[in-house]
C-alpha cells in the first residue's frame, strides 16, 4: 500500500531543466535567480505578449497598493500564497511599512522560492513573518500549518492573497472549492486579493503561444475570463473598483492606456 505524505512535508524538487513560473516571472521583473530553461521560456512569452514585462511590474505595484489599502482597513494579518521570488515591495515590506505589528505567513510551494523567501524575508521586530512549503491545492495543509497557528489568528481578519497564483490552478482542481475552503477559515471582514491572467486580454494567438509555453513547464497555466475571475470572490464584496485591469485598480496616478493581459480585485468578506 502506498504511505501517506505527510501534509507538513515539502512536495516538489528543484529542477533548472524545467522552465518554473517563478523563475519565469523573476526574470521578467529583471532577476537573477532563474536558469536557461526559464529565460528561454520567458523570452518564448515576450515574443507572444510584448507587454508582458509591464504587466508583471504593474502586478507588483498592485500588490503594493491592495496590502495598504487593508492595511488601512485595520487589517494586519496576511496569507500570501504564491509568494515568489523575493523582489522589491514584498507583502511583509508594505504592510509592516504601515503597521510594523503587522504579521505574514508566506506560502509557495516550490524549494527555491521558499530558500531565497526564508533568507531575505525578514521581520520588524514587532511584526511576524513565516513560510510554509506547501501547495494551494492542499488547503488544509496550510489551514492547519503550525506555523500559520503560531503566527496568524484565524478568529480575527485576515487578507488572503492569491496575487498570480490562481492561473495556475487547473478547472480540474477545482480553484473555487479551493478558495472557498480558505475564505470559509478566515473570519468576517477578511480581504482577498486576486490577480489573474485573462483570456478577454489576449488575442487567441497570444493565448495560445503563451499557453504552450506553460505546457513545457513544471505548472501549466489556465486562463479565465473576467467573469470567471469575478467568480473566485463569491461570499466576498468586491472593493471599488471591482475587478479591473490590474494597472486600473486604484492607481495613484494617471491610468495608462496600455495594454495588459491580467485583471486584479480585492473583496471583502461580508
Ligand atoms: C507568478 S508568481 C507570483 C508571485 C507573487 N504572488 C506576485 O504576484 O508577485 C506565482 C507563484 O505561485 C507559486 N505557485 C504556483 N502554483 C502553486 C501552488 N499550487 N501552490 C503554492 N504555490 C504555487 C509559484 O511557485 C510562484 O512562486
Amino acid at each position: 500500500m502506498p504511505q501517506e505524505r505527510d501534509p507538513h512535508l515539502p512536495l516538489t524538487e528543484i529542477n533548472p531543466a524545467v522552465p518554473h513560473p517563478a523563475r519565469i516571472y523573476d526574470y521578467w521583473l529583471g532577476g537573477k535567480d532563474n536558469f536557461e530553461s526559464d529565460r528561454m521560456a520567458a523570452e518564448q512569452v515576450i515574443a507572444a505578449v510584448p507587454e508582458v514585462r509591464e504587466t508583471a511590474r504593474e502586478n507588483r505595484a498592485f500588490l503594493g497598493r491592495a496590502v495598504r489599502h487593508i492595511v488601512a482597513g485595520g487589517v494586519t494579518q496576511f496569507l500570501d500564497i504564491g509568494t515568489g521570488i523575493p523582489t522589491q515591495g514584498n507583502t511583509h515590506e508594505v504592510a509592516q511599512a504601515a503597521d510594523p505589528a503587522a504579521r505574514i505567513v508566506y506560502v509557495d510551494n516550490d524549494p527555491m522560492v521558499m530558500a531565497h523567501a526564508r533568507a531575505l524575508m525578514s521581520s520588524t521586530d514587532e511584526g511576524a513573518t513565516t513560510f510554509i512549503q506547501a501547495d494551494l491545492r492542499e488547503p488544509d495543509s496550510i489551514l492547519t500549518h503550525p506555523r500559520l497557528l503560531d503566527t496568524i489568528d484565524l478568529d480575527r481578519p485576515i487578507a488572503i492573497l492569491l496575487v498570480a497564483i490562481m492561473m495556475f490552478v487547473k478547472d480540474s482542481e477545482q480553484p473555487y472549492d479551493l478558495v472557498k475552503r480558505i475564505a470559509d477559515a478566515a473570519a468576517p471582514g477578511s480581504y482577498l486579493v486576486v490577480s489573474h491572467v485573462s483570456s478577454d486580454l489576449l488575442t487567441p494567438e497570444a493565448m495560445e503561444r503563451t499557453l504552450g509555453v506553460y505546457n513545457r513547464a513544471s505548472a501549466t497555466m489556465t486562463m479565465r475570463t473576467r467573469e470567471e475571475i469575478i467568480r473566485l470572490f463569491d461570499g466576498f464584496e468586491l472593493v471599488e473598483p471591482g475587478v479591473e485591469k490590474v494597472h486600473g485598480w486604484r492607481p495613484e496616478g494617471p491610468i495608462p492606456d496600455r495594454p495588459t493581459a491580467v485583471y486584479a480585485g480585492v473583496g471583502r468578506k461580508r
